[in-house]
């Protein structure tokens, strides 16, 4: 039987060394190895659901660390137990509020790297507004289109003959000179096509009748440019041809177009004029939107402002592309569409729509 003084006695582990000696060492260790896990933890940030899970199981599982420093107790002296329990708990606690704290962050699936504020406003994306020339092309071929136009394109680049010849002006014509034209140095007889009138010549070269089209395009003019007045701008024509076209079918077309395009109140009137492709020749006017026709400088005081010309196709026009002018009969006008989008837009400088500033550029939506 053991003596009363013997259980207090230093005991001797196997490797030799005293008994409380060992407690001390194990607890300095133990102290030692909780600052390392608590480093580790609070170090701990980014987490996938995998890490998350991983650092679940390394801290908090059945056979964890916490656990594993728990049945360390034992081995802790009497007197140290109560400041273990009390390192023990904390640590715990570190490594249960960690792991709410990256789970609550990764169901929001918002893991967040330190450094960055994932509760700061975002950028807002900036959406692109349709440039004002082309809202006014889909208008207007919109509107041709309801009353059985379809829409047709052709080359910038053209010959003499789909520009000029074809459409009754011939080399010499002085007509040629209402179109400043840019031609290209090594061949004159290639230009930048004057006007979309070369499309009207290819559509009736093909000789499928009846024709119904609308044909918007860009075109050049060797213009000095200025605030009315542009080296390239677009167009957009029409051309009818068929059995017993008139000029009646000319006038109601384009009526029915510009009260579409400017409502029901504007006032319409034509003048006539002359085109070398068009025989009878017209220009037409609309009431003026800026002062409702009672003159201002945007219609030189006049209450009209023209927006496009007209007439009957030329029987010269129809039969140099092979359609019997005893026949067939036809009408074609064309507008410029800076001159309708001004309008429509209040716009006092033709510069702005090739300028591409964002601040221009921006004012303009809508649908179509
Ligand atoms: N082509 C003419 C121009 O550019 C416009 C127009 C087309 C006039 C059709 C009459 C008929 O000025």
């Amino acid at each position: 039987m053991r003596k009363l003084h013997q259980l207090f006695a230093p005991a001797t582990n196997p490797a030799g060394k005293s008994r409380h000696t060992a407690i001390f060492a194990a607890m300095e260790n133990l102290q030692q190895q909780i600052a390392a896990y608590q480093d580790e933890i609070n170090a701990f940030h980014t987490a996938d659901a995998e890490a998350l899970e991983a650092f679940r199981i390394k801290f908090l599982g059945t056979k964890g660390i916490v656990k594993g420093l728990m049945t360390e107790m034992k081995n802790i002296a009497p007197d140290e137990r109560k400041a273990f329990g009390q390192t023990m708990n904390s640590f715990k606690q570190l490594a249960e509020e960690k792991y709410e704290q990256l789970k609550s962050s990764a169901t929001a699936g918002t893991l967040q790297p330190a450094g960055e504020d994932y509760t700061l406003p975002g950028e807002a994306i900036t959406v692109g507004t349709r440039h004002p020339l082309t809202l006014v092309r889909q208008q207007i071929t919109e509107i041709f289109k309801r009353i059985g136009f379809a829409v047709a394109e052709g080359p910038e680049i053209e010959d003499d003959w789909h520009n000029f010849g074809a459409l009754n002006l011939p080399e010499d014509h002085p007509a040629r000179d209402m179109q400043d034209t840019f031609y290209i140095s090594t061949n004159p007889a290639i230009m930048l096509r004057t006007h979309t009138s070369n499309v009207q010549i290819r559509a009736m070269e093909k000789g499928k009748l009846p024709i119904r089209l609308i044909m918007p395009g860009r075109v050049y003019r060797n213009e000095t440019i200025s605030a009315r007045a542009h080296c390239f701008f677009h167009q957009v024509e029409g051309l009818y041809v068929a059995e017993r076209v008139s000029f009646a079918d000319l006038k109601q077309t384009l009526y029915f177009f510009v009260k579409e395009m400017f409502g029901q109140d504007v006032k319409i009137r034509f003048r006539p004029s002359y085109f070398p492709f068009t025989e009878p020749s017209a220009e037409m006017d609309i009431s003026c939107l800026i002062c409702g026709g009672k003159g201002c400088n945007v219609c030189k005081y006049t209450g009209w402002v023209e927006i496009l010309g007209c007439g009957m196709v030329h029987p010269n026009v129809l039969s140099n592309c092979g359609i019997d002018p005893e026949k067939y009969t036809g009408f074609a006008f064309g507008m410029g569409i800076e001159r309708i989008a001004m309008l429509k837009y209040q716009v006092k400088d033709l510069r702005l729509f090739s300028e591409n500033d964002i601040r221009f550029l921006r004012q303009f939506t809508g649908a179509v």
